[in-house]
């Protein structure tokens, strides 16, 4: 959706030539959505419902006469439209009080295989030109095709407060993700920030880092499928190069994870980085909490990397920490 404004007023429509003949239109959803919303939601089934609303929840109108009204609020949201106007596609995010956009997304299941990663692509393109760093979504852990979809867009991941969702992120201007900029109304910006690598979302450091009040993200560095890390091509990672601490968790010892190590002391200098090699002793939290206080406390004027390395490396039992 090309030349969004602001207030969601002047707005561009997206017309794509379809290979059976006919167009699609995707642009800005308004009030005049609010039936077609009405419809795409009809025809969706119980486990859709489930995928989307973490429920058997079915929205009422009023829900609809909202989500039209999405600009009204900051966010934005666009819908597809077929030859006959019906809407089959909706995306959204309502804007967060970090700055970030919380995203939403339902394609008619008769369109799924391509309709859902291009209006992903047009909102968090539409995203980025209005100043929204990320777009940050819950999603089931059992959910495929939406963890596929965020993860071709190098999604990392946020803590969540159960094991059935996972709270995912990504960048509407890059490879990755980046941290949330200070601010007014956003104290969350202040907490040191701690970046965990690791395969698959969740570790017991990252969990237990943020519960000691740090601002954890976790992202799989070079594993996991199609990994887009920056840092691997040699090029800086905004996720690592605004950490105030780095942890890599089960790190196997191949040389991806190792280039990844040099990586980050070469294009990341002075942010402290622990290892915790696969099989060795459990990461002690507050470790790693002291050297990123001491980072963040060092960033202006900034730390050396010899003194952020080496708090790190003499405070930890971990093999590999520099
Ligand atoms: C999630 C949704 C928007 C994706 O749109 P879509 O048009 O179906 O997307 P695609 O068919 O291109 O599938 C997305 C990815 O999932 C993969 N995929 C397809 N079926 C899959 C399955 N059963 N399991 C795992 N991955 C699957 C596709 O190959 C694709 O990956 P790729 O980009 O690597 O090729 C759509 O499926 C939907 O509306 N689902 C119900 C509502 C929902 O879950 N919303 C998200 C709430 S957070």
């Amino acid at each position: 959706v090309d030349e969004v404004s602001r207030d969601g007023a002047a707005v561009g429509v997206r017309s794509v030539p379809l290979a059976g003949g006919g167009r699609l239109r995707v642009r800005p959803v308004g009030p005049g959505d609010v039936d077609g919303l009405v419809a795409l939601y009809a025809r969706l089934s119980a486990g859709d419902r489930r995928r989307r609303f973490f429920s058997a929840f079915r929205p009422d109108r009023a829900y609809f006469e909202r989500a039209a009204g999405v600009a009204g609020r900051g966010g934005f949201g666009i819908v597809a439209l077929d030859d006959d106007g019906c809407v089959v596609g909706d995306a959204s995010y309502e804007l967060l009080p970090d700055g970030d956009g919380d995203l939403g997304i339902v394609v008619s299941p008769a369109w799924r295989g391509w309709l859902g990663p291009f209006l992903l692509d047009t909102l968090v393109d539409a995203a980025r030109r209005r100043g929204v760093p990320n777009l940050e979504a819950d999603v089931l852990a059992t959910n495929g095709r939406m963890l596929s979809l965020l993860r071709a867009r190098g999604y990392a991941t946020l803590a969540s407060d159960d094991w059935v969702s996972v709270r995912l992120i990504v960048g509407t201007a890059g490879d990755t993700p980046v941290w949330p900029e200070a601010g007014p109304g956003r104290p969350d910006a202040a907490r040191p920030r701690l970046l965990v690598e690791a395969r698959g979302g969740r570790t017991s450091v990252g969990s237990a880092a943020e519960a000691r009040g740090l601002a954890v993200i976790t992202c799989s560095g070079p594993s996991g499928i199609r990994p887009r890390c920056p840092a691997l091509a040699g090029r800086p990672c905004p996720l690592a190069a605004g950490a105030d601490a780095i942890v890599v968790v089960n790190a196997p010892p191949d040389d991806d994870w190792q280039a990844l190590l040099a990586a980050h002391r070469d294009l990341h200098p002075g942010v402290p980085v622990c290892v915790a090699p696969r099989g060795g002793p459990p990461v002690a939290v507050s470790v790693i909490e002291r050297a990123a206080q001491r980072h963040r406390r060092a960033r202006a004027p900034k730390v050396s990397e010899e003194q952020g390395g080496a708090s790190c490396a003499q405070s930890t039992q971990y093999a590999g920490a520099r």
